[in-house]
């Protein structure tokens, strides 16, 4: 996109939106959401928009916030905006890529194409890929851009943590883990994971010697913390010095982060991409170089 004229957000993301913007050299405004008794929304967006803007909306709180994007861009265009860029840093329904059992849906498709359909174009971190190679397979005419944090994460781990071991809760984390070892040649396995249900895994170590080795588990989400919290307990229990934890998206329903830290988890960092008490490592100026690439 040539340099947008505004970027748009909602107030509970107002800080990364003031972050983008400033890397953008953008003006910002707030989308104002009010909610009837009964749950609807009602937005309200500046009421004359220039051409090209932006919309800053993660998907972490999926439902509710799909719902806010597919009623914001719409209206966007009618107030003016002919080319809309949404930057996602969280693109949630991305793990039901495929139907696991008859009858499910795959959601992946079906959310990536609902999206499509309302903006000209996307840029998301870590979008959890894993049956299908890129982001164009679900989003047609839609241009997508998918960054990875991994790089940057990596980086944080090499600052902070002596000579550490990356290591991947299961199979799936091995393009992340790679990536974030590369730059500083960390060394770095992955896990085996079996996840049984939505708050039940069971993780087996990679043949690997842990002990008094400082481990970093590495991982695009976490929702329950299960799978990093069954990866942080056999690593301790095979003598890792230490675990500390880093992952793109912090999701952390309920109790999860303090369950990692009774599980004997030491740092817990996250990147911006959801706002949490763990973010670490800001991800604005990766999102914005991409929205002027793209
Ligand atoms: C799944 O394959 C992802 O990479 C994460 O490992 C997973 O989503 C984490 O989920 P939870 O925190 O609920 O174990």
């Amino acid at each position: 996109m040539s340099r947008p004229d505004l970027l748009l957000a909602f107030d509970d993301e107002a800080r990364p939106a003031g972050a983008l913007a400033a890397q953008l050299g953008v003006p910002w405004a707030l989308v104002q959401r009010h909610r009837f008794p009964d749950g609807e929304l009602r937005l309200r967006l500046p009421p004359q928009l220039p051409p090209r803007i932006v919309i800053l909306r993660g998907l972490h709180q999926p439902n509710e916030k799909l719902v806010e994007l597919l009623i914001a861009a719409p209206a966007a265009r009618e107030l003016g905006a002919r080319e809309i860029t949404l930057v996602c840093p969280y693109l949630a329904y991305m793990r039901q890529d495929i139907a696991f059992h008859p009858g499910e849906a795959v959601s992946q498709r079906h959310v990536a194409g609902l999206i499509a359909r309302s903006v000209d174009a996307l840029v998301t971190v870590d979008p959890h890929l894993h049956r299908i190679a890129s982001l164009d397979e679900v989003m047609p005419g839609c241009r997508a851009c998918a960054l990875s944090a991994s790089t940057a994460l990596g980086d944080w781990v090499a600052r902070h943590v002596d000579r550490p071991l990356l290591l991947g809760p299961d199979e799936e984390s091995a393009q992340w883990v790679s990536e974030a070892a590369r730059e500083h040649r960390l060394d770095h396995a992955v896990c085996h994971k079996q996840r049984l249900g939505d708050h039940e895994v069971q993780v087996s170590l990679p043949e690997v010697n842990l002990r008094g080795r400082a481990v970093v588990l590495i991982d695009d989400v976490a929702s329950t913390g299960r799978t990093l919290v069954e990866a942080c307990q056999a690593c301790l229990a095979s003598g890792a010095a230490s675990v500390d934890v880093a992952v793109t998206h912090a999701l952390f329903v309920g109790t999860a982060l303090e369950a990692l830290h009774a599980a004997g988890a030491r740092q817990v960092w996250s990147t911006d991409s959801v706002p949490h008490v763990t973010n670490a490592v800001p991800l604005a100026s990766l999102l914005a170089l991409a929205v002027r690439d793209l």
